[in-house]
């Protein structure tokens, strides 16, 4: 055969090849309002970037009529490519071949750009959309879930792994995405569970839609197994391409700077007058964070789990920072379980990463209560402790008012390697509240008073200039300094250039045992 024929050869297979499960199945998917696996990745990526493996690759079973379903590809499409001329590796499911289930030949595509991404220190980014193990195959496909949840873990803390949920996500499955850093979900499309309804139904009796057992809504919500419900499947891409821009592509890399366009020494006025006279009155954090941040711009994770405790990236002056900050506007900013554990995987993928964080604190406490007891909060609680102790990237801390008891402990304190801690001149930093105090101190006195109320009040009051503000922290260098709130962001940017060359770290040993 002469070259032009063989190319022309080529072309065709790969037409062919491109076409996936065919035609009709394509249009079934246009039908259902969601893209095919080779539109994601096209929108994923730079413009005409990817370069795939292993298209003709195809699985290997004979058994249930399986040797006249093969498919050039076999339901996953693999690769790499650049996001903001970054490289990125890339597998995407392909509900178009036999529902994206994943074969063993399907596993091996997956293992390889893991494999590759890992040598080469790039991110991976997995699109899912799969009817789970592919059911002809059985043990195969067991073993290959095995086979890629074995890299999840040898991949976590080396480079960054995303994953996005399109479609099902059922069975043992669901594990590969929840070993990755990140999670998205399409909302009102994806769904992930180990059991669907019916299982359900059938062994609790419970009636349950899939949208209410795992929905995009339920697991940014309640679960926390999602970080963000995308209106869209564009919507979960353009949230991907929006991560990785604050992110090294791997753990020896320090996080992309960007050309900053809002001034280093801009300060913000209305940060001196955001606290209410109350101090138990709420105010918004987040604007907190807005004022103070690059162009107000702040992708925040997991904005509806635990929102008593805000988490996500920025920057300061073109550096990536994440940020962990007590929400006073929800739950008065108190530290529950679901709070603490979401603190702490967040300062946890900071830490793998070289990406410094910013902490800002006003936190009345752990809160109390059988719920909280039950549920766990001290080995919960632990957990946010052990990350920010164990963390040794920058780490600067702005109190902005209450720091009471062992949350003031936990979040970033100088104790626990805070680098640069700072307060506001109304930060209180005591064991508790002035009124939770002086009840405990002074309860039974008030009682023999003339006038209990008045009695507590001028006790309260006495507590609160002696031991609730930041005077006596800053007198044993607790706190480096206090701060007006409105220099806020050039006291963090000059921080942050002071410790961009920061050296600390942990004892030798095989790994630490955080309480889990
Ligand atoms: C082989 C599968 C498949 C599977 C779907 N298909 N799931 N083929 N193995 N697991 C095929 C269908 O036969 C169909 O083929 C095509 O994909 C599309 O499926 P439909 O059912 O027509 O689509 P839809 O109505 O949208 O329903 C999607 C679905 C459903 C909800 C995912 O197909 C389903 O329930 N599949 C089985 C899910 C499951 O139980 N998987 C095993 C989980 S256990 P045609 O030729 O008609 O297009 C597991 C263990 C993992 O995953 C353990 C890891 C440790």
């Amino acid at each position: 055969m002469k070259m032009n024929d063989l190319v022309d050869q080529l072309r065709t297979r790969r037409v062919d090849a491109r076409l996936g499960g065919g035609q009709a199945r394509i249009d079934k998917q246009h039908a259902k309002g969601s893209m095919t696996a080779r539109e994601r990745i096209d929108l994923l990526l730079d413009k005409g970037s990817f370069e795939e493996f292993d298209m003709f690759k195809a699985h290997r079973c004979r058994d249930f009529g399986m040797d006249e379903q093969v498919f050039p590809g076999d339901g996953v499409v693999t690769g790499h490519g650049t996001v903001d001329g970054r490289i990125v590796y890339v597998f995407a499911q392909d509900f178009t071949v036999l529902g994206g289930s994943l074969s063993e030949t399907f596993a091996e595509k997956i293992c390889k750009i893991m494999d590759l991404a890992m040598k080469n220190g790039a991110p991976v980014v997995g699109l899912n959309d799969s009817g789970g193990a592919r059911i002809q195959e059985g043990i195969e496909s067991l073993a290959g879930y095995s086979e890629i949840f074995q890299r999840n873990v040898m991949a976590s803390g080396v480079v960054p792994q995303i994953s996005a949920i399109f479609g099902p996500c059922a069975g043992g499955a669901v594990y590969s995405p929840a070993l990755t850093d990140f999670v998205v979900m399409v909302q009102k499309k994806s769904y992930m569970f180990l059991t669907g309804p019916k299982v359900v139904k059938t062994i609790t009796h419970e009636e349950v839609t899939v949208e209410e057992l795992g929905g995009a809504a339920m697991h940014s919500s309640r679960s926390g197994v999602a970080d963000y419900p995308a209106t869209s499947g564009e919507d979960a891409i353009a949230y991907i391409r929006r991560l990785l821009s604050f992110l090294p592509q791997n753990n020896i890399e320090t996080p992309p700077v960007v050309e900053c366009t809002d001034p280093g020494v801009r300060e913000s006025e209305e940060l001196n007058s955001i606290l209410p006279e109350n101090i138990n009155a709420p105010y918004d954090m987040k604007e907190v964070i807005l004022h103070t941040v690059d162009n107000r711009d702040f992708f925040e994770i997991k904005e509806n789990f635990a929102p008593n405790l805000i988490v996500g990236f920025a920057r300061y002056n073109g550096m990536s920072v994440g940020i962990v900050a007590n929400q006073p506007a929800h739950l008065s900013g108190v530290l529950d379980i679901d709070s603490s554990v979401k603190g702490a995987r967040f300062v946890r993928f900071c830490d793998c990463f070289n990406i410094p964080v910013v902490t800002f604190v006003d936190v009345p406490g752990f809160l109390p209560g059988t719920a909280q007891e039950y549920g766990g909060v001290i080995r919960n609680g632990a957990k946010i402790l052990y990350a920010f102790a164990e963390a040794t990237i920058p780490k600067i801390t702005i109190i902005t008012r209450k720091a009471y008891g062992g949350a003031y402990c936990v979040m970033s304190s100088k104790h626990l390697r805070g680098d640069i801690n700072y307060s506001w001149p109304g930060g209180e930093i005591a064991v508790m509240g002035a009124k939770g105090a002086v009840g405990v101190l002074y309860g039974r006195e008030a009682g023999k008073a003339d006038n209990p109320v008045a009695f507590l009040a001028e006790k309260e009051k006495e507590y609160q200039d002696k031991v609730a503000n930041p005077y006596i922290a800053a007198q044993r260098g607790y706190i480096d300094d206090i701060i007006k709130p409105s220099r806020t962001r050039r006291r963090i940017i000059s921080a942050l250039k002071l410790l961009q060359n920061k050296r600390d770290t942990n004892p030798m040993k095989k790994h630490g045992n955080i309480p889990l």
